[in-house]
């Protein structure tokens, strides 16, 4: 297999739903360009529309614009939040500060993921909760005024980080919070910043004080490193060629897995481009390698955790075993992805196995064959067809439509650059 050209990864799935959060925050029109246009995005459109924001349909190429009244109206019918957890989360922390009450749904997947991570924070800052089927959704919410909030997170994670520094914004209260591990993606605090508000770094606590305002704004959403990571990995695995990714961020909370890469032995070259809303932007430059396993630390988890369905694809071709430790997490994203990722490299021929918290990927020479379920995840499609696009491959992946979650038009794109796909 032979990869080649410039490709673009589509909108920052992360960034995308920030900005269409905080346009509803602001009062009057602003302007996403690039924005992620797969369904998780279309989700957080989709509930903001229900809460009285006006946003113009998310087509590929075209700008989206976000009118609103700087607050949120009492929606008509439940929220449904589709597959996307951080729709979800955000939106909690955006409807704590706000006096009615909403219920929030989702789809098979998202309702079976734990809330109680946001709700008992929030909970602590005043807002009120009704669970239907213990921790998950449907649930309900009921927001009003807010305390001030000094809290120790039990996991490192994005999404319960930035749906309290969100309730802290609309609260108008000072919020605290700790990470117990690595460092989850900063977005939220560099958006905060980008808007003048104190976000600052003290003895492992991040503070957030209030007392700015979000005005309308206009952004530049960067590619999506997360969906590039797929794309990098396919040229890794590749026999010849090189491939470019143009446009994708790099803010190091997210870069991970090429340091991952690197110690694999498959370096990637990143030639910086641009900073865009505090976010630096640059050209991924991808091309074949020798690769041999390595250990992942947990405390590089939360700088990777979306890309380890690839890194143990990537893994299962390298020499020896690869160990990503405490990994638990994984256990809870759009699907079981722990079991799931060693349950499908075992399926195609693979060695991989989970111990505890720890995933153990053993490389292998043959070639991939066998079925993939991916249990309606995004991410174990994708991994699994860049294994399928290797040179005597035979991976049948059970559903190929899921990617369109984060990556709409990814079958297509691979077959682009690879020239092959998965059946
Ligand atoms: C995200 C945070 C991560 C990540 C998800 C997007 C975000 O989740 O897995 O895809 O945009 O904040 P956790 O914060 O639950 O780790």
């Amino acid at each position: 297999m032979k990869v080649s050209g410039t490709v673009r990864a589509p909108g920052d799935k992360s960034i995308t739903h920030r900005s269409l959060l905080f346009a509803a925050l602001a009062r009057g029109p602003s302007h996403v360009g690039g924005a992620l246009t797969s369904l998780d995005a279309k989700s957080t459109a989709r509930v903001l529309r229900q809460l009285g924001v006006a946003i113009s349909p998310l087509r590929e190429g075209q700008v989206v614009t976000v009118r609103s009244r700087g607050r949120l109206r009492t929606p008509d019918r439940t929220l449904d939040c589709g597959n996307s957890g951080t729709t979800t989360r955000l939106l909690l922390g955006l409807l704590a500060g706000h006096r009615f009450r909403a219920t929030l749904t989702g789809d098979v997947s998202l309702r079976r993921r734990p809330m109680r991570r946001v709700t008992t924070p929030l909970a602590e800052m005043g807002a009120r909760f009704e669970e239907r089927s213990g921790d998950g959704l449907p649930l309900t919410i009921r927001g009003g005024a807010l305390r001030p909030l000094r809290y120790a997170m039990p996991v490192s994670s994005a999404q319960i980080k930035s749906a309290l520094l969100l309730a802290g914004l609309v609260g108008e209260v000072p919020v605290d919070l700790r990470e117990p591990g690595g460092r989850s993606r900063d977005h939220t605090e560099r958006m905060l910043r980008a808007f003048g508000y104190e976000v600052t770094e003290r003895e492992g606590w991040i503070e957030f004080r209030p007392g700015g305002r979000i005005e309308p704004f206009d952004i530049q959403v960067p590619g999506d490193p997360s969906s590039a990571a797929f794309l990098v990995g396919a040229a890794v695995l590749a026999e010849a060629g090189e491939l470019r990714i143009a446009g994708v961020g790099v803010n190091p909370t997210r870069t991970g897995f090429l340091r991952v890469l690197e110690r694999m032995g498959a370096p990637v070259a990143v030639e910086a481009d641009d900073v865009s809303f505090g976010e630096p932007v640059a050209d991924l430059v991808a091309r074949p390698a020798r690769l041999e396993g390595t250990e992942v630390a947990a405390g590089e988890i939360p700088g990777l955790i979306d890309e380890i369905p690839l890194l143990a694809v990537v893994a299962s071709r390298a020499a020896g075993e690869t160990v990503f430790r405490d990994v638990a997490e994984l256990r809870v994203k759009e699907s079981d992805r722990l079991g799931l990722i060693a349950e499908n490299l075992r399926a195609v021929g693979g060695k991989a196995e989970v111990r505890g918290d720890d995933l153990h990927v053993e490389g292998v020479a043959a070639p991939p064959r066998g079925r993939v379920r991916t249990a309606g995840d995004h991410r174990m499609a994708m991994a699994f067809a860049v294994l399928g696009a290797l040179p005597g491959a035979r991976v049948a992946v059970d559903d190929m439509a899921c990617a369109a979650v984060s990556f709409p038009g990814f079958p297509r794109t691979l077959r682009r650059i690879t020239g092959r796909s998965a059946r």
